[in-house]
């Protein structure tokens, strides 16, 4: 979605700037146009050269330069961007931008600029907390300037806390939310709709260091909250623990166990549609021990003692007045799957069923792609194989196209 795209970073002097790399190749991967403009302390960790080599563009970095100023003035830099991206975001030139300074090519940039600009934070925790870095963030926040980050995590100066820059995908993810804001109502269907979506495993505790879970990796359920919210949907993720990122522009509650997903689910309030993509434990420990179960010599190992999770689907689906006017659920079968998913969504209680086969030869958990048929009332329909992300984007495009629909009772009046 960032084809033809003309991104503008703006790099700037600390550690981090070796993410910058990364970045550039996932930005030329989706096709986008990268350009850089290098502060002179930015040279210092990165050089111009592998900017280039990587964005096959040249790179600007100094105002004062006859040749960078001719071709290529302060003004025109912004004018030939959709965005800017500052990256790393330093204290230093957080604080020049909020106090209006243009005394580099970077900082001339970012106060002549017109267009959307993000700012990826990275710096000692201790600067990112200071009263002043704070009050800077605010003010910038305040005129517009949107932030991704910073992540709580080891620095390179082994400290612990707020201040490590987003991760390259993160900050990806994050342009693409903020393009998307930019683009006309007319691509928003879902503009005022309220969604929630499960995704994830869930974990059950045996034991305060043990656990029953299972290999969903939630790239499909994140993938389609990303997708509703990019329609315009105000989207709320109920995840279980995932390594992929937040999707931006979604509200995320992180939970553990089943019944922690309920919960967050009931409190999420009334939606339009909700999609359940979780891979929810079907059961969970009668009685987790509240203390670690320790090996006795020579006996037998534990039985554990399970007992059902709720429904989370089952729940959604209930007929009321609260029930969203379109519930989805998933069906991942091993065998048989036309039949147990046409069966699962009778037994469930929702709309559509997602069906799709996690046989291992499929490679569908934790895979990239996943071959689906979308099961209704109105009977199957056999999707190709795509990637998670195109699935996503497909099924969010049949929800708005449901959710527009005039109700069959408006329909008639
Ligand atoms: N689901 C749920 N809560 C549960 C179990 C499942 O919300 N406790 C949802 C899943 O998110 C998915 C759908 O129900 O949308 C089907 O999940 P699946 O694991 O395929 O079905 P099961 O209910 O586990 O049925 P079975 O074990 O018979 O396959």
């Amino acid at each position: 979605m960032l084809k033809g795209k003309r991104i503008l970073l703006v790099v700037a002097g600390g550690i981090a700037a070796f993410k910058v790399h990364e970045l550039i190749r996932l930005l030329r991967k989706q096709d986008a146009a990268v350009r850089c403009v290098l502060t002179e302390a930015g040279a210092k960790f990165v050089t111009p050269l592998s900017l280039q080599a990587l964005t096959e563009d040249k790179v600007y970095s100094d105002m004062f330069s006859l040749t960078d100023e001719s071709e290529m003035g302060h003004i025109q830099l912004s004018r030939d961007a959709d965005l800017l991206v500052v990256v790393p975001a330093t204290a230093n030139i957080l604080a020049r931008m909020a106090g209006g300074l243009a005394d580099d090519l970077a900082s001339t940039v970012l106060l002549a600029t017109d267009k959307p600009v993000l700012a990826a934070p990275a710096m000692n925790v201790r600067m990112w907390s200071h009263a002043a870095t704070q009050a800077n963030v605010g003010t910038l926040t305040a005129r517009g300037i949107r932030f991704v980050g910073p992540n709580d995590g080891v620095m390179a100066c082994n400290e612990f806390g707020p201040g490590r820059m987003s991760e390259p995908v993160e900050i990806v993810a994050a342009i693409e939310a903020m393009l998307e804001a930019e683009k006309p109502a007319a691509d928003k269907p879902l503009a005022g709709k309220r969604a929630l979506v499960t995704s994830g495993p869930t974990r059950e505790a045996i034991d305060p260091v043990r656990y029953i879970s299972n290999h969903s990796s939630g790239k499909q359920g994140h993938a389609i909250a990303a997708a509703l919210a990019q329609l315009g949907a105000d989207v709320t993720l109920v995840s279980g623990p995932v390594t992929v990122p937040d999707p931006a522009g979604v509200a995320v509650v992180k939970i553990d166990s089943a019944d922690q997903m309920l919960a967050a689910c009931l409190a999420a309030g009334a939606v339009d549609v909700a999609v359940c993509a979780a891979a929810v434990a079907d059961w969970k420990m009668a009685a987790p021990a509240t203390a670690k179960i320790k090996k006795q010599a020579g006996a037998a190992p534990p039985s554990l003692v399970l007992t059902p999770n709720p429904d989370i689907l089952a729940t959604l689906s209930r007929p009321g007045p609260k029930r969203p006017r379109l519930v989805v659920g998933f069906a991942a079968e091993t065998e048989n799957l036309i039949a147990n998913a046409i069966d699962k969504r009778t037994r469930k209680g929702c709309d559509w069923i997602v069906a799709n086969d996690v046989s291992p030869a499929t490679g569908t958990f934790g895979g990239d792609r996943n071959t689906v048929h979308l099961i209704s009332a109105e009977g199957v329909q056999d999707w190709p194989t795509l990637s998670k992300e195109r699935v996503a984007m497909q099924l969010a495009g049949a929800i708005a196209l449901h959710l527009t629909r005039p109700r069959p009772a408006e329909a008639a009046e």
